[in-house]
């Protein structure tokens, strides 16, 4: 099977927002092993006046500016030509969206289309890119940022992960919160005692069995106490939920 790659492109008013993240750690070794491959494209020089104009007062009047539909429509099919035949999905990042989580994270790391990120800007985009172009509308979260430029890397940034080959320890991106729904257990290195505090006796016992214990009753523990409600939804076992109840009785006592 051929490696499992990704391919966006982002249409931006703001490419600069995403090159200093692309250009560092994970992404940039992604990109450089030929895993991940981003595109980004400018929406401005896609206009066609002096001014480069990108948006316009909206009709009816009102506060705030939207953005034009000729160059987002221009950059879209720019990018068509340039990927002839190419299936694409096309993603809105958009306060008004689904929000994204992880188990869409883990769809989007699969998803062998081309992506296409739009990234609004301003106030709002012209309702008829959205109705023509856009697939799917996506949020990072109930809060507004001045565009679609961050959460578009946060997008990206979070399927990538989640490839084969692009962590140094493939196992580790499951292994963190939320792969099986539940938070990471805490962690530690060395030194054993830094200022008078431990790091836990399981940890130190190379019991691998007793670690594992250790780990699993701590994640259950970081759940219940921060994230509650994910318990919901958690893939737990037998055995998992009797060191619940267990660790609800200690939160009681
Ligand atoms: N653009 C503005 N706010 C956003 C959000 N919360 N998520 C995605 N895109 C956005």
């Amino acid at each position: 099977m051929n490696a499992r790659r990704l391919n966006f492109e982002v249409l931006t008013l703001f490419p600069g927002i995403l090159e200093g993240p692309l250009n560092e750690s994970i992404l940039k070794r992604g990109r450089e092993k030929g895993l991940l491959n981003v595109t980004l494209r400018n929406i401005r020089d896609y206009t066609e006046d002096k001014h480069k104009t990108a948006d316009d007062s909206p009709y009816g009047g009102g506060a705030g500016m939207v953005l034009k539909p000729e160059p987002i429509f221009k950059a879209f099919e720019a990018m068509k030509t340039e990927h002839p035949g190419e299936k694409v999905l096309t993603i809105l990042l958009s306060p008004q969206g689904r929000v994204l989580n992880q188990e869409r994270a883990e769809q989007l790391s699969e998803e062998q289309r081309l992506i296409v990120l739009l990234c609004g800007h301003y106030e709002a985009i012209d309702e008829r890119v959205v109705r023509a172009l856009v697939d799917e509308e996506l949020s990072i979260g109930n809060y507004v940022l001045t565009g679609g430029e961050l959460a578009a890397l946060v997008v990206i940034d979070a399927a990538t992960r989640l490839l084969p080959g692009v962590l140094g320890d493939e196992e580790s991106a499951y292994r963190d919160s939320f792969g099986d729904g539940l938070l990471d257990h805490p962690h530690y290195t060395r030194p054993a005692e830094f200022r008078g505090m431990k790091v836990p006796e399981a940890l130190l016992s190379g019991n691998h069995a007793e670690i594992e214990k250790w780990r699993r009753r701590e994640s259950l523990k970081a759940t219940l106490l921060k994230r509650p409600e994910l318990l919901e939804t958690a893939e737990l076992t037998g055995k998992d939920r009797k060191l619940l109840e267990e660790l609800k009785r200690e939160s009681e006592a």
